[in-house]
């Protein structure tokens, strides 16, 4: 990806228009969402109102799951999916907007007594950098406030040394990666980093399931430098394909644009910018061996290709890796492949 000129004024504004909307709600920023009222009703009004998401992937989260929501703003999404998982799953919130986090960590006395369990957990963070705890560097900070150049290598030590010991999330301890309409907020740079960062706090087999804007085309420079349609969840956007070659990039299988509303939610200049869902996982690491093992695709189209690059005729038995098979065996693969020597395979008639 580009560097481009637009990252400070942009990220400011990012900053600046979400503590305002911690307030108060802002119209502009609202994308018509319907999520299941059942799990509405323990949720404080004021987080209802200040609902900034553009999907609802608080549906794809399980009983018994620990769930990561990037962006977690007021919380509502947290809310809900404190309930999907239920008293053994977690559910951590990460923000970086101290305001937001005011929200909902103010609100969640109240959830947690309806709930009668407390699962929820809202944590500071940037999430390009799902490392670095913020209130632990707050702290840190404000005990030996940073007034000169030795200062600010001995902050530059003790953040690596904190980033190792405590992150802000470890590795592989999330079981589904969710987010709703954030992940365009962060500047084209850090974005690769931030697949990255999703790819290495998920445990190995676990699942992302991403809310968020995309476009029909590239946005141009001078859309990207505008603070107002940048925050706005506009011209930071990734393009359909942008998003789903990201997260291939970053290492994710079974890449799929589960949802793309038909009707654009914005029109800037001719692109069209509109809601989507994208879901995947991280491969697996339980099978990874050379043996060969046989599979089939089968269809409906006539031939696939992977991430990987490898192809596959519908209907013709072929040879894989065992680590490709295994690959095979998970996510949005599961439903297209028969994979010979599975336990259940055996006994099959009779
Ligand atoms: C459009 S709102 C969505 C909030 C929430 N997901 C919802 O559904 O209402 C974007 C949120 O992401 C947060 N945010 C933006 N960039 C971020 C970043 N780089 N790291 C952490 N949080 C970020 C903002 O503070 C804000 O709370």
């Amino acid at each position: 990806m580009e560097h481009s000129r637009h990252e400070g004024a942009t990220v400011q504004s990012v900053t600046e228009r979400y503590s305002a909307a911690a307030f108060e709600r802002e119209e502009a920023l609202c994308c018509p969402v319907d999520y299941d009222p059942k799990y509405l009703k323990i949720i404080p009004q004021e987080v209802l109102d200040r609902d900034y998401g553009c999907g609802d992937p608080s549906t794809y989260v399980r009983s018994g799951e620990t769930v990561l929501d990037l962006g977690a703003g007021g919380g509502k999404i947290c809310f809900i999916a404190a309930q999907i998982v239920g008293p053994e799953g977690k559910v951590i919130g990460v923000d970086m907007n101290d305001d937001m986090l005011e929200l909902s960590r103010s609100a969640q006395p109240t959830v947690v007594e309806q709930l009668g369990y407390d699962n929820i957990e809202f944590r500071h963070g940037r999430i390009q950098d799902l490392m670095t705890d913020l209130d632990a560097l707050d702290s840190w900070l404000s005990a030996r406030p940073a007034k000169s150049a030795a200062d600010y290598k001995d902050l530059e030590a003790h953040l690596a040394k904190s980033r190792q010991t405590h992150p802000l999330i470890t590795n592989d301890s999330i079981d589904v990666v969710i987010s709703n309409c954030v992940l365009n907020l962060v500047s084209d740079d850090e974005k690769p980093h931030l697949f990255q960062e999703i790819f290495r706090v998920l445990k190995p087999g676990g699942r992302i399931a991403i809310s968020d804007i995309v476009s029909d085309k590239d946005s141009p420079e001078h859309l990207k430098n505008d603070p107002e349609l940048w925050s706005g969840c506009i011209s930071g956007a990734l393009t359909e394909k942008g998003f789903a070659d990201a997260l291939s990039q970053a290492g994710f299988a079974g890449v799929r644009l589960d949802k793309l509303e038909q009707t654009p939610w914005q029109v800037v200049e001719d692109i069209e910018y509109r809601s989507a869902t994208y879901v995947a996982h991280k491969p697996s690491d339980t099978a990874m061996t050379d043996e060969e093992i046989e599979v089939i695709y089968t269809g409906p189209w006539e031939r696939v290709t992977d991430e990987i690059g490898l192809t596959y005729e519908r209907g013709e038995r072929i040879k894989v890796r065992g680590t490709d098979a295994n690959r095979l065996r998970s996510g949005a693969y599961a439903d297209h492949f028969v994979i010979f020597g599975e336990e259940n395979d055996s006994n099959s008639c009779c």
